[in-house]
């Protein structure tokens, strides 16, 4: 089967049963990948013409703009024309399963707690990516979003308490500093896009601070000069946290700047008073040309697309992580 590489004009031949991934790695195709099981979405490419198995790649508003699918995970079944992603924005972290010992665990809001590791191997990662952290037997499992950056020493994970949620109810009485637990990881392709010079819109509501703060300090401490504009979502003032984090970071940095909003604000409050959707409407009528990444939950996270492709983003330059329920 023959595969014509978009943007890159490159032609390539799949040999029968081997997955579009495989094809692309025989012929030095440049591609970011790292689960290789279909978890991590960091293979997702688009497929322009013919017939290619394997499961969908895209949630919701990206459906409607073509069919997506994982390399990693699809078969060709026809000879086909496929577009990969950014071609100088290849990252490949292979995804490890590494013991981390918890080194802190403390409140940064009534129903938020910062977690923190130490892994003794490295573990590499780009800013906005998560791991899968068990916190016991296997359905112990979840993902969480690293908050800091890979030169951190420490591994740092904001978790909202989720009411009766099977696993974070537990954590206050169940996590032990000095005990160990077990990473996988990093998956997620809503990584940082270093090679632009393009203004970036941030959005995170709750614990998807955690995500866009590693984008925002990944951007500023690599020295990006691009304007960085954070809006960042809570229901009322004791929602929010982080604010001194962002504080130092603006203070720091002249290139960085944000906004906090808040829907459930009394009347007086200093804040924006609406969704994060409101504000991106009120103060960025023209997002043409811009990076947009958006962390949070699913609802949220949907409609800021929407909202953000209506005023001229390209969907393909929006770059999502929706904190989607665990199945398990
Ligand atoms: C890629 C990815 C990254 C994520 N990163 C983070 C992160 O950095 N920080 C973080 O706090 N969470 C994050 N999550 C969510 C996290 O993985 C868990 O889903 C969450 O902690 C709830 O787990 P639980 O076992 O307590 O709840 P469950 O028992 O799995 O769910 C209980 C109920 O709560 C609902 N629910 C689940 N999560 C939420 C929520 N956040 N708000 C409201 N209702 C909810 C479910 O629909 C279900 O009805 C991420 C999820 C994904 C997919
Ligand atoms: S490498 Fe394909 S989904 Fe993770």
């Amino acid at each position: 089967m023959e595969i014509l590489i978009k943007p890159t004009n490159q032609t390539i031949l799949a040999s029968a049963g081997s997955t579009l991934l495989d094809a692309f790695l025989e012929n030095q195709i440049p591609i970011s990948y790292s689960c290789l099981s279909g978890r991590c979405g960091t293979c997702r490419c688009k497929v322009i013409e013919g017939s290619v198995s394997g499961p969908s790649a895209a949630e919701g508003r990206l459906a409607q703009h073509g069919q997506y699918v994982l390399a990693c995970q699809s078969k060709v079944d026809s000879d086909s024309v496929i577009e990969i992603p950014e071609v100088d924005e290849i990252i490949t972290h292979p995804t490890k399963t590494l013991k981390a010992e918890i080194v802190g665990y403390d409140e940064l809001a009534h129903d938020v707690r910062r977690l923190r590791l130490k892994t003794t191997k490295t573990y590499d990662y780009s800013p906005g990516q998560f791991s899968n952290l068990t916190f016991w037997r296997e359905d112990g499992t979840r993902s969480y979003s690293m908050a800091g950056v890979v030169e951190d020493d420490i591994l740092e994970f904001h978790i909202r308490i989720v009411p009766n949620g099977r696993v974070t109810s537990k954590l206050d009485s169940e996590i032990k500093v000095g005990n160990a637990i077990k990473l996988n990881g990093p998956l997620g392709a809503s990584y940082l896009r270093r090679k632009n010079s393009d203004p970036m819109l941030c959005v995170a509501t709750g614990t998807g601070l955690a995500p866009i703060l590693s984008i925002i300090r990944g951007a500023l401490e690599s020295g990006m000069s691009n304007d960085i504009h954070l809006i960042y979502g809570a229901r009322t003032e004791i929602d929010l946290y982080g604010i001194d984090v962002l504080d130092a970071l603006a203070n720091k940095y002249d290139n960085f700047r944000y906004t906090i909003t808040l829907d459930h604000a009394p009347k007086a409050s200093a804040y924006f008073q609406g969704l994060v959707t409101e504000a991106i409407a009120e103060y960025f009528p023209d997002l043409k040309n811009w990076r947009i990444y958006l962390a949070g939950a699913p609802a949220m996270v949907e409609a800021a697309s929407l909202a953000c492709t209506k005023r001229g983003a390209d969907i393909e330059q929006i770059y999502a992580d929706a904190f989607y329920p665990s199945g398990v």
